[in-house]
């Protein structure tokens, strides 16, 4: 933990689970006491496979997920704590964007009343005021403002992503978590959205959480990158480190799959099998079924956060191969 004042976003040994359905403890623990930091105006990316707890993760933070344990320090302030009041409150310093655009606008409501209801709810401004922030969220996101009356339906899929970016930008929020924000997308439409958060970021100094499975979009954007598995972040590093010299089996192999592998990385080991239920309680490394590199000890023991070697302090990995 850093304590840093240069920390926005702190969560704390946060915990995840969803209740089974049959009888007590066949319930899913999603999320398995994940710690990671974003300073203001970053962008920290989380990958990892499919079910790896991402979205639990990321809904959690926005408290639209109850926690089971740990902590949300926003600014200091434990999201966790606040009743329903405060946490309204709090929604302004952090907003969200989703997968599917069509899914998360409203379809009845044109783009301005999209973008005037955070500043409404929040009550900013007056409503001249409210119409001017609208318009020039808009501007932000690169969308002519003759668009503003229009039905989501009457948007492409890349615009339609551009009012839901304006929409979480609108009430100047400090963070926005987006969930795969560009997977609905084209090739094209990705490029241009992955440009367009860089600009915003650097315009307005709000930082992101940004979860991808697109290992190529991930290097273009993020400032850092904290890897998932089976709930558990098991390495976090600046992204430019974590690419050159990724220190954990999974992320080498994570990365050894990714569709431009890059020549420079140690041979892989390669990811052979699906990842682990996150029914089953695991003893040991959350990684030791699929690691080409398991040691007897790692069947048992569970490795502690460790740093990756001594250049990188914030180079942090869960692996006994670092804590001999
Ligand atoms: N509402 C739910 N009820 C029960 N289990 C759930 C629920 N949502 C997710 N899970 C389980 O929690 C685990 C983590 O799922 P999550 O959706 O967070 O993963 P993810 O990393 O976002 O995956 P993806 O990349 O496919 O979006 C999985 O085992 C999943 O089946
Ligand atoms: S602790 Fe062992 S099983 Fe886990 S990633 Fe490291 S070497 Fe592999
Ligand atoms: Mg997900």
């Amino acid at each position: 933990m850093t304590g840093a004042t240069a920390t926005l976003l702190a969560v704390r040994d946060l915990v995840v689970e969803y209740p089974g359905r049959r009888r007590r403890g066949d319930g899913i623990r999603a999320v398995r006491g994940v710690s990671l930091d974003i300073a203001p105006a970053a962008i920290l990316a989380l990958v990892g496979e499919s079910g790896s707890g991402k979205t639990s993760l990321a809904r959690a933070i926005l408290r639209l997920q109850p926690v089971a344990a740990g902590q949300i320090l926003l600014q200091g302030e434990d999201l966790t704590t606040l009743n329903p009041q405060q946490l309204r409150a709090a929604r302004r310093d952090i907003q969200a964007v989703f997968q599917d655009p069509m899914a998360s606008l409203s379809p009845r409501r044109s783009v301005l009343q999209t973008l005037r209801e955070p500043l409404d709810h929040f009550r900013i401004g007056d409503a001249g005021e409210r119409g001017d922030r609208a318009t020039a969220a808009l501007e932000t996101v690169g969308l002519d403002p003759s668009l503003r009356h229009r039905l989501p339906h009457e948007l492409s899929g890349g615009q339609r992503q551009r009012v839901a970016l304006a929409r979480a930008l609108v009430s100047e929020p400090r963070l926005i978590v987006a969930d795969e924000p560009l997977s609905s997308l084209d090739l094209p439409s990705q490029g241009r959205i992955v440009e367009l958060l860089l600009e915003v970021r650097d315009r307005t100094g709000i930082a992101f959480l940004f979860v991808s499975h697109d290992l190529a979009v991930v290097r273009r954007l993020a400032d850092a990158v904290a890897v998932m598995y089976l709930g558990t972040l098991v390495e976090t590093a600046p992204a430019g480190t974590l690419f050159a010299q990724p220190a954990h089996p999974y992320t080498r192999a994570l990365l050894a799959a990714s569709p431009v592998p890059d020549p420079r990385l140690p041979p892989p080991a390669i990811l052979q099998g699906e990842p682990p239920s996150a029914l089953t309680p695991t003893r040991g490394c959350v990684f030791h079924k699929r690691c080409s590199e398991r040691m007897a000890r790692c069947v048992t023991e569970q490795p502690p956060e460790t740093r990756a070697g001594d250049r990188e302090p914030a180079h942090r990995v869960r692996c006994l191969l670092w804590n001999s």
